[in-house]
């Protein structure tokens, strides 16, 4: 066994560990003195290892995994690699977690259901529509029990049915009926990886919050060469862990902390049939409440109009405009922390006439000669009017959306609307409103971090890890 300094050299010495981790140089250098990583830290340790490839088995001893227990589904789809998961069961065998496994019925023309009992010493699932399984243990029952449902190796095929709702075998109607986590690793032929529908399908399910085990990229088994390849064992379990060992450390994190979300666009009436509004999408609000109730917040979310699916929270508030998102947001007060995400109309929009003819405003304006033209109202800005309040909440964040001088604009926002952290991001080209992935900008009074572009349930998931260290350094 090598030791825990050999471990940090190996991921580039105490200053970049520590700067990853986003702890204190000592802390590292003590983890080297000691030659012991503290078990709330070893899931971001393996995740820096995995990033570069570098097997932990040789400096993490094995039970500090290996104790680690939590319930796994196994899903074995039918690719040449579907042996590989023979590797993954043995592993997961090795700690106390609780495994099953269903198998597809193409991933039995490689290996035998037989061969994955013996494995697993447990049954290994693989039909539907099995009288005897119905009764025992039925298709419900294995999609609701576990903490983790994987699919190792994940085929375009299965990839497509998730995708697309199809339940024609007990897998695919496992995958639609859970509310469990879906870690998919796919494997598959280069071409068929990179093909626009398989490509469309792996956007799709990462946008619903399916995590993803990306395929190495190299020789395949058929002869060509490129990304599909099926990920080490090895760094699928160690991804499996560190995400039970996330989900279990933060679970209860916020019990009994009350939280208002605003999310989504506001609407602004110019008539009873036309209305001024902006692109948001509300995906980025609803994945912070979903992830803020998972951690055990009592969430409110109100939100303007969207057609996106609510996320499970205490209470959700549909509003219109931002008048009534205003009201609604400070009658939900007080709050313990406020995350103002909403786009926010900034203007009421009154139409008038050029000629200064009276608009009724109860009718659909008609079109006539004359000009119409808007007078603006500014709206009430929900954020700061809170922030600055006497019933300001303990942590108050904004968003920023720019279009130019991103940080310096969100910095003034900081500054000016006095709140504790922006979410900066560059909405210039296009490549955010009502997209899965965004690149963003963390800035609080000292600092401004860049994130790595990243799926808006991961940049949730960030943010709250953020919010929590504020949160207990304030003792709020
Ligand atoms: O000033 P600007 O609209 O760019 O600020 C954006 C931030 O302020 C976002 O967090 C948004 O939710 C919030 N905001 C608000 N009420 C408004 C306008 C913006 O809460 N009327």
């Amino acid at each position: 066994m090598n030791n825990i300094s050999q471990l940090i050299s190996l991921l580039g010495g105490t200053g970049l560990v520590a700067k990853n981790l986003n702890i204190k140089p000592s802390t590292v250098s003590n983890w080297r003195k000691l030659n012991k990583i503290p078990k709330k830290k070893i899931h971001n340790i393996l995740s820096l290892c995995s990033g570069l490839k570098i097997n932990t088995e040789d400096f993490l001893p094995s039970k500090d995994l290996n104790n680690e227990n939590g319930k796994i589904l196994l899903i074995i789809c039918g690719g040449i690699a579907s042996y590989k998961s023979l590797e993954v069961i043995r592993l997961i065998k090795k700690t106390n977690i609780d495994l099953d496994v269903v198998m597809t019925k193409s991933a039995q023309k490689f290996i035998t259901p037989l061969l994955v009992t013996s494995l697993n010493e447990k049954k290994c699932y693989i039909d539907l529509f099995s009288v005897e399984d119905e009764i025992k243990m039925n298709h419900i029952m294995l999609a609701r029990k576990p903490d983790i449902i994987l699919v190792a190796p994940a085929t375009a095929n299965i990839m497509a049915k998730l995708a697309n709702g199809i339940a024609d075998d007990l897998a695919s109607t496992i995958l639609l009926a859970s509310f469990s986590q879906i870690i998919l690793a796919p494997s598959m032929n280069p071409v068929m990886w990179n093909n626009l529908a398989t490509q469309e399908n792996y956007q799709k399910l990462i946008g619903r919050g399916v995590e993803f085990i990306e395929p190495d990229v190299g020789d395949m088994a058929c002869g060509e060469n490129g990304a599909g390849r099926f990920p080490e064992p090895k760094m699928i379990f160690e991804n499996v862990i560190s995400n039970i060992i996330d989900r279990k450390n933060t679970a209860n994190q916020f019990k009994d902390v009350s939280i208002i979300i605003t999310a989504g666009p506001t609407i602004e009436n110019i008539d009873p049939v036309r209305f001024v509004s902006n692109k948001s999408s509300g995906k980025q609000g609803f994945a912070i409440a979903s992830e803020f109730s998972r951690r055990g917040a009592q969430v409110t979310l109100i939100t303007g109009p969207v057609n996106i699916p609510v996320p499970k929270c205490t209470n959700i508030i549909h509003v219109i405009s931002a008048q009534e998102m205003f009201e609604k947001t400070m009658s939900q007060l007080p709050a313990d922390i406020l995350i103002c995400s909403a786009a926010v109309a900034d203007w009421k929009m009154i139409p008038e006439r050029s000629s200064k003819e009276k608009i009724n405003h109860e009718n659909k304006i008609k079109k006539n000669n004359q000009k119409l033209v808007f007078k603006t109202i500014n709206n009430p800005d929900i954020l700061s009017t809170i922030a600055k309040s006497n019933l300001r909440p303990g942590i108050v964040v904004g968003f920023s959306a720019e279009t130019n001088d991103v940080i310096r604009n969100a910095k003034s926002k900081l500054i000016s609307k006095e709140i504790d952290l922006i979410v900066a991001n560059d909405v210039s080209d296009d490549k955010v409103f009502g997209k899965d992935f965004n690149k963003v900008f963390l800035l609080d009074e000292n600092n401004c971090e860049e994130w790595s572009k990243q799926s808006k349930k991961s940049i949730a998931f960030n943010l709250a890890n953020k919010i929590y260290k504020i949160f207990t350094t304030n003792n709020i």
